[in-house]
């Protein structure tokens, strides 16, 4: 009976330490290959497109870009899909084309991103995987990386397009999402997936 008081003390005492300070002394798992990978095929992804979009921009204006867009992104996507041997995509939770409509993990990762982006968290850090069974069953490595919106990108994307942009994306996107986007915001997300053998 002694002892009784101090041990529950201690105990409460350890028990609320715990509490207030969860695993903020433990280390973040070190990145897996899949992780890896999938952060250099997103980042080459990004590279590549928008390499190219600035240079068809720059020498022949923005309808040109727009041909970069329509044509090239899906060219790039299958080559390093190909090459880094995982599906390598763009969505969005407001799609121009709508080939690019993200499927329910997708959908789950875009809200939750933007929720952390409500919380403060700069978007060129949003990133979120997960290994889960796809519909048919077969365990996939998936990847996701937010994509954020640069000053560039409202050419296509913003508020105000030029006549001529305007009337190129509606003969191509009749059901055009993407629009009235504002720099800083969330654009969309690479989005990558790896089976699992
Ligand atoms: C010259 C016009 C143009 C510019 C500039 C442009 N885009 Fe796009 N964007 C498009 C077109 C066209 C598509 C549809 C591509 C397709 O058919 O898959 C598209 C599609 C996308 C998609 C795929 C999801 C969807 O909406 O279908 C993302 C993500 C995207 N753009 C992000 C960006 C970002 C980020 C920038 C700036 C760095 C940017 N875009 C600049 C024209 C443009």
């Amino acid at each position: 009976m002694k002892y009784a008081l101090p041990v529950a003390i201690s105990a409460a005492l350890a028990v609320g330490a715990a509490l207030a300070k969860p695993q903020v002394d433990v280390e973040p798992p070190a990145p897996t290959a899949e992780i890896k990978a999938s952060r250099a095929a997103a980042q080459q992804f990004g590279v590549t497109l928008k390499e190219a979009l600035q240079q068809a921009v720059k020498a022949s204006g923005p309808i040109s870009g727009i041909q970069v867009c329509h044509e090239q992104a899906a060219q790039i996507a299958d080559k390093l899909s190909t090459e880094r041997e995982m599906l390598v995509r763009r969505t969005s939770l407001k799609v121009r084309n709508p080939n690019n409509t993200p499927d329910n993990w997708e959908l789950a990762v875009l809200k939750q991103f933007d929720a952390r982006k409500a919380q403060g968290e700069p978007v060129d850090n949003l990133e979120f995987f997960a290994v889960i069974d796809d519909d048919q069953g077969q365990k996939t490595f998936r990847y996701m990386k937010a994509i954020p919106t640069s000053s560039l990108c409202l050419n296509c994307h913003g508020d105000t397009i030029s006549p001529e942009v305007d009337a190129k994306l509606k003969e191509l996107y009749p059901d055009d999402k993407a629009r009235g986007f504002k720099e800083g915001d969330l654009r969309g997300a690479f989005t990558l997936a790896k089976p699992i053998p």
